[in-house]
């Protein structure tokens, strides 16, 4: 309002100066434009009347003169012609004229004295004012009189007079349209945006809840910028009601807060250090200029939150095609792009590195080998050994990053990293170094067909502390390194003693951050989407929606999904029409044969499912093959009757989780295969085996079925799980543990090697390799 009524004073004032300047100058123009045209007038009369006037002057006759000046009596605006001898004496006039006059005018004097015409605007004695041409007689050469034609000029006054004030009245009409139409357009532009704005913003204080912002045009930015910081604010606001509800209820609950303090508390100042291959944001080109993408990770989901928690160093292979635009001249971005907590350092590899460490070793060896899939292990020498360069350039890269931390905590990530727990200790005993493996450890028997086997189990125990998801493959590690090392492996308290060098090995179940998911949903970004408004988009109609989640991976048994759907709408036809299941799947690791078929599998059993069932306005199944971010998932994970994780074999598996965290109006069933990390803690889902198609089926009927009061506490219980056992608990707990870790920095190198280490360390590229394997002697 009262940026309005002051918009509206400036407008006023200054439209009004504007109107006013121009009608003043508009006035005067014209005013001078008459005085122009009755001087022109005048002076073509008094020419004209000059003839004459000339032959009577000369021939004395003053009758005649008389006469002739009497017709300009009466006049609308001549006053009257008057006629002069040469001395300027006055010989004729109309009648009155030279009483008007009161003397000769100095045009007149002017006239005779220079022999050409003079025009003069007068105000007499008696104040009138008039105009007076005055044009020489001549007779020959000879100049013999002058001539003036007098006009009365208050015509000029009057009809001035009249412009102005036609021009004042023009000047507040304009002004007031003006700033009429300004206003008008202000509110619909301007005030409209910010009104929404502010309302938004109190809905938002007041409710904790808003609809969607918009702004439309150039306020977008503004309305983006806006919501970021009540994203932010309202965050930190669920963040530290939270707490207070915690520490009043003394609810042990772990949350992003409580990770902050406590991992200050225990790193004391030292920063946190993470390694992964994947990266948590990718920059890509397109169109429109760079945008940064979260890839599709289980890794990526449990990470991130805790980087953002600490502020600490993520180090990370680059693949985005603008990964180098984005970096500082150290390879350092500051993400998440639209409100940085925390740096990624990246790291470059080469087409070779790539193909033999991440594809080759990494994915065609230890990701089969680890998941009892039935997929056949491909070990490559040439991949063992770009598998090993490459972790030694991370080691590199993490040396540098950490050179002046006295004492970092390290948090090394998953099987494409085996080697790097040693390498980082052998440089830096003062370094806690904790490894997590995202994926499942198999049994020793299926572990010792790995030709590295040896190597991957020493670099592995370099770290002081190695985490699994569940116990089952803690023990399946310590069988390992039982049978492939010489170690002492102290079961009662799950640790492994190479060397001198004790590493722990624990179970850290891997989790979500269920408040994300809420806080997204608080936000109302994304308003509850009915589950028919989702499927009319995909072009069906259905009664029920089932959901699955998936890397196109073969250890996630899509296909085997799909025939247990199959088998399903065969056992209970009255589903036909009634069921579609979406499943979104991001195609991954595509350079690999087996997952570039794999992908053309899962197509073609969804087509000959769909052939088999569907109708002209539904089909049984719907595969949206392209990555989707969370904020995408989050209606259909909210909008199915259940999700359905089918893995043959999976470390945990977070859709299950991410799940039961969208579920918060506790509806939903779960259906998840008994070979993943999650069903040891989500008991309330429906378990399965994904190998028996016709149990699939069966659980997808109970599901649909299951009375919802059944339904309603199972998924209670299951977010209840998930809520206490989140992801700033794991990484609380490993954490925690690894800092409770005495490290032997002040003890000798702690590397087990097969040859004496004497004074060199493993980052030497010397001609003699530190350990067998690192010089490529098993290679
Ligand atoms: C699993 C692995 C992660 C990996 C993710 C995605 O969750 O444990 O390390 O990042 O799959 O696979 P990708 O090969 O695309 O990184």
């Amino acid at each position: 309002m009262q940026l309005t009524s002051r918009l509206s004073v400036s407008l006023i004032v200054g439209v009004a100066a504007v109107s006013m300047a121009f009608a003043f100058y508009q006035t005067r123009a014209q005013s001078q434009g008459m005085q122009r045209d009755l001087e022109q007038q005048a002076l073509t009369l008094g020419d004209s009347l000059a003839r004459a006037v000339e032959p009577l002057l000369a021939a004395g006759s003053f009758d005649q003169l008389q006469k002739l000046v009497e017709l300009f009596k009466d006049r609308e605006t001549v006053a009257g012609v008057a006629a002069y001898n040469a001395s300027g004496i006055p010989l004729v006039a109309t009648e009155g004229l030279f009483a008007l006059l009161g003397g000769t005018p100095n045009s007149v004097v002017q006239a005779l004295r220079n022999g050409w015409a003079k025009a003069e605007f007068i105000t007499t004695g008696a104040g009138a004012q008039l105009h007076v041409a005055a044009v020489p007689l001549r007779s020959g050469a000879a100049i013999i009189g002058a001539l003036a034609i007098v006009h009365d000029t208050a015509y000029i006054d009057t009809r001035t007079a009249a412009l102005w004030r036609r021009a004042i009245l023009g000047v507040i009409v304009q002004t007031l349209v003006i700033v009429g139409i300004t206003l008008l357009a202000v509110r619909f532009t301007v005030g409209r945006p910010l009104g929404h704005m502010t309302q938004w913003l109190r809905e938002l204080r007041t409710h904790g809840a808003s609809a969607p912002l918009t702004a439309g045009g150039d306020f977008e930015p503004l309305a983006r910028e806006v919501k970021q910081i009540a994203t932010s604010l309202s965050a930190a606001r669920a963040a530290a009601q939270e707490e207070a509800r915690l520490r009043h209820t003394a609810e042990a609950t772990w949350t992003t807060e409580r990770l902050r303090i406590f991992v200050e508390g225990r790193l004391g100042g030292t920063r946190l250090f993470a390694i992964s291959n994947r990266e948590p944001y990718e920059h890509r080109h397109h169109a429109g200029g760079i945008e940064s993408v979260m890839p599709a990770s289980g890794l990526v989901t449990a990470l991130e939150p805790i980087l953002r928690a600490c502020d600490g160093t993520w180090i990370a292979q680059g693949t985005g095609d603008a990964d180098r635009d984005t970096v500082d001249a150290g390879d350092h971005v500051r993400v998440p792009p639209d409100h940085p907590q925390y740096t990624l350092r990246r790291v470059w590899l080469t087409e070779e590195e790539e193909r033999g460490f991440y594809y080759g070793f990494a994915n065609e060896g230890i990701w089969p080998l680890c998941h009892i899939a039935h997929t056949r292990p491909v070990f490559r020498a040439e991949d063992w050994r770009y598998y090993r360069d490459v972790n030694r350039k991370f080691a590199h890269a993490l040396l540098h990053e950490i050179a002046t931390e006295a004492y970092p905590v390290v948090l090394v990530q998953d099987y494409h990293f085996a080697l790097l727990p040693a390498m980082i200790k052998l440089e830096r005993p003062d370094a806690r170094v904790a490894i997590f493996w995202h994926i499942p450890w198999p049994n020793p028997e299926a572990f010792g067909i790995c030709p590295w086997q040896r190597e991957l189990l020493d670099g592995l125990l370099g770290a002081d502390l190695i985490g699994f998801h569940i116990q089952a493959h803690c023990n399946n590690f310590l069988d390992s390194v039982d049978r492939g090392l010489e170690s002492r492996i102290e079961r009662e308290r799950f640790a492994v003693n190479r060397a001198g060098h004790l590493t722990l090995v624990r179970p850290f179940p891997i989790s979500v951050a269920p408040e994300q998911t809420d806080a997204v949903a608080r936000m109302d970004e994304l308003p509850h989407i009915e589950r028919s408004s989702l499927l009319a988009a995909l072009g069906v109609r259905a009664t029920f929606m089932g959901v699955g989640v998936d890397r196109i991976d073969y250890t996630k048994g899509i296909p085997e999904r799909f025939r247990g759907i199959e088998e399903f709408l065969e056992n209970w036809p009255v589903y036909r029409g009634q069921l579609t299941f979406v499943q979104i799947g991001s195609p991954s690791r595509t350079e690999i044969a087996r997952y570039h078929d794999l992908i053309h599998e899962v197509e073609s059993e969804a087509d000959r499912i769909n052939r088999r069932f569907q109708t002209s306005e539904w089909k049984p199944i719907v595969l949206l093959k392209r990555q989707h971010s969370h904020r995408e998932i989050l209606p259909y994970y909210r909008a199915a009757d259940f999700c359905l994780v089918t893995s043959l074999h999976d470390g945990m598996n977070l859709v299950a989780k991410e799940f039961v965290a969208a579920r918060d109006d506790e509806h939903g069933v779960l259906i998840l295969s008994r070979f993943t990390g999650a069903c040891h803690e989500l008991t309330d889902a429906l378990l399965i085996n994904p190998y028996d198609t016709a149990e699939i089926a069966e659980s997808i009927r109970r599901a649909l079925e299951m009375p919802p009061r059944e339904r309603l506490e199972r998924m209670r219980r299951m977010r209840t799980v998930v809520r206490e056992r989140n992801i700033y608990r794991w990484a609380g707990n490993l954490i925690g543990e690894l800092c409770a870790v005495r490290t032997e920095a002040d003890a000798p190198p702690l590397l087990v090697t097969d040859e004496p280490s004497a004074g060199r360390t493993l980052l030497d590229r010397s001609e003699k390799p530190l350990l067998p394997w690192v010089g490529g002697g098993t290679g």
